[in-house]
């Protein structure tokens, strides 16, 4: 059940990179509910095309690679034009897959830092001047890896790790200018290609959310529900701060033990 009212973004703009699937998709889609002209970006336009259809309400697809800020800096632009300053951009794309550092190539680890850190520093930098001031969200989606070392993930924790500095710093750089940043971190989602590919059997999947104080995936609707809250205004003076959705999962793990 959602505490957010029908129409409650009417007239917002809001673009989400890396919106085309999964999370960020849901996170789009809540947007649009909510009343929002809503952009999705992804590097297949094919998809973001049917993402954008799926979200109907007026939904546009658009393709850019994240990893190169003239593309996202061009998408970003033909947004303003057409609709005007931006209320809300989330910079979600990332890439990840289990490896131990052993077996991780230098193009490896980069490729992942690329398009998590390097590819948020160019959405938002690449929306600065297009953003409304005063009044804009801007949301990274993080995750428990920036504080939380885990093996195998050398390269999403470098990554998520300085995506979390990121906001920090640039909500100390644009606040001033009324503009909020924020991250989101969500716990282990349900249905997702993050999840896939972290805990790809059943197996797995069981044994990790037994650990988890809620004892379940999250769901892809409840992390679009934190997005949509820190973008209202009842987050009004909240900047700078990593919201974590994750049912407890970064407390440790909660089964009963001696
Ligand atoms: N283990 C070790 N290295 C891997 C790997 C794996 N499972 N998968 C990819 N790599 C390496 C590649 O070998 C390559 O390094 P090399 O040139 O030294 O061989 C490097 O990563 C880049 O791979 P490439 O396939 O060229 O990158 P890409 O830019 O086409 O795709 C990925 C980026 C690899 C992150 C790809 O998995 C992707 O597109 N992911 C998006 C979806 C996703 O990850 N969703 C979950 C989000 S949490
Ligand atoms: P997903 O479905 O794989 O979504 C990734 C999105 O990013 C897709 O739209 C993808 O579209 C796009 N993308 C990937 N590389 C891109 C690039 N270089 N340039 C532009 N777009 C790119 O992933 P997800 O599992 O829902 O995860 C979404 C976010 O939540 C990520 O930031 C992830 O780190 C975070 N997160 C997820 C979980 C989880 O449980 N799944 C947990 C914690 C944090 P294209 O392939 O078309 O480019």
């Amino acid at each position: 059940m959602s505490a957010f009212r029908d129409g409650l973004f009417d007239g917002r703009t809001v673009f989400v990179a890396g919106g085309t699937s999964g999370i960020n998709l849901g996170i789009a889609r809540r947007f649009a509910e909510l009343g929002a002209y809503v952009a999705v970006a992804g590097r297949n336009p094919e998809k973001a095309r049917a993402a954008a259809e799926s979200i109907g309400r007026g939904a546009e697809g658009f393709s850019c690679d994240v990893r190169d800020y003239e593309a996202v800096r061009g998408v970003l632009e033909r947004i303003h034009s057409a609709r005007g300053p931006l209320d809300v951009v989330v910079s979600g794309a990332a890439g990840n897959f289990l490896a131990p550092v052993a077996g991780l190539s230098s193009n490896g680890f980069r490729t992942v830092v690329d398009i998590d850190l390097n590819g948020t520093f160019n959405v938002f930098k690449g929306c600065y001047d297009l953003v409304r001031k005063p009044g804009a969200s801007l949301i990274a989606i993080t995750a428990g890896q920036a504080v939380n070392p885990m093996p195998f993930q050398a390269h999403a924790c470098a990554a998520k790790a300085g995506v979390n500095q990121l906001v920090r710093v640039l909500a100390m750089e644009w606040g001033p200018e009324g503009i909020r940043v924020n991250g989101l971190s969500p716990g282990p989602i349900a249905g997702t290609e993050g999840m896939a590919r972290l805990a790809p059997t059943r197996e797995i999947a069981d044994a990790l959310a037994s650990r988890i104080p809620l004892r379940r995936f999250g769901e892809i609707s409840e992390v679009a529900e934190s997005a949509v809250f820190l973008s209202t205004s009842s987050a009004a003076y909240i900047t700078g701060t990593i919201l974590d959705c994750e049912g407890g999962s970064q407390l440790g793990d909660s089964r009963p033990r001696l």
